[in-house]
């Protein structure tokens, strides 16, 4: 499998779905928002970008299953498996902020091995391929070389369906704020990455993730040098619900900074 070259593809087809979801933007109105639970919206929109994904995906590569927020396909494949948000950062979308993207990461076997993520609006498009760097555009990127928390910037996301460990979650960010450069919440936890591994944020953290959240800008971070975690050291970060992802010199301060106030017991 050329990784590199297959990636070339990814990139045009995340750009394809992308020039959609931005053609939508100019006449989207908030009668259009359907309610798939509290404070989870989804629209035609992130469900035909999401269709048109798997069709050009399914073509690319006919043998890998698929892992898709809007369910559009659900069969797995035995060795390699998309992992797809057709639309991160959907109540942006719908609120008129243009800040949102399209999300697609290959996993072979247990192992993220491609990354692409396409911001419409900025025109800028992340990818990365294991083992060969990542990438904005044609620029290669690496995560910033800021030394320490203090020098840093910080992005997360809030809590917004499940309140139970908001109280904690708020000594945290409390702690963030007061030791770093500040903190960001944009809404869209896969750019929320691609900005950790283009350096412009030292480091991101959240929890109630879901693979498609992370999938791709995990390979992304790792390619530009950055370092991944759960909560705590290690951990299967892709799968596990939440992450901390720094450019690597901030990522011990930034555990410990976590594990002062998060009391959650580990699995
Ligand atoms: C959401 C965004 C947001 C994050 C949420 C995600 P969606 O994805 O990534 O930044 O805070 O946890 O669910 O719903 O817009 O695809
Ligand atoms: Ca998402
Ligand atoms: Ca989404």
């Amino acid at each position: 499998m050329d990784l590199q070259q297959l990636c070339q593809s990814v990139t045009e087809i995340a750009r394809s779905a992308g020039a959609f979801i931005k053609q939508e933007a100019a006449t989207f109105d908030r009668s259009k928002i359907e309610m798939k639970g509290f404070n989870d919206l989804v629209s035609y929109v992130d469900k035909q970008a999401e269709a048109q994904l798997v069709n050009d995906l399914q073509k690319l590569l006919p043998e890998a299953g698929f892992i898709t927020e809007e369910e559009t396909a659900t069969e797995r494949g035995e060795t390699y498996n998309w992992i797809i948000d057709p639309l991160d950062g959907t109540t942006n979308f719908t609120h008129g902020l243009l800040h949102f993207g399209v999300s697609i990461g290959l996993m072979e076997g247990d192992e993220m091995v491609l990354g692409v993520i396409y911001a419409p609006m900025q025109d800028e498009c992340f990818y990365a391929t294991k083992g060969n760097g990542a990438y904005l555009n044609d620029r290669q990127i690496k995560v910033s070389d800021a030394p320490a928390l203090k020098d840093s910037l910080i992005a997360t996301g809030f809590p917004y369906y499940d309140f139970s460990l908001t109280q904690q979650y708020l000594q945290v960010l409390g702690a963030f704020m007061a030791t770093s450069h500040g903190v960001r919440r944009i809404g869209s936890a896969a750019l929320d990455l691609a900005y950790v591994a283009a350096g412009r944020f030292e480091g991101f953290f959240e929890y109630n993730l879901n693979a498609w959240d992370v999938a791709a800008g995990a390979v992304i971070v790792q390619e530009a040098g950055g370092k991944l975690s759960k909560f705590t050291e290690g951990g299967d970060y892709v799968f596990g619900r939440e992450i901390v992802a720094s450019n690597g010199n901030i990522h011990s301060e930034m555990l410990q900074t976590i594990a002062q106030h998060w009391k959650k017991p580990q699995p």
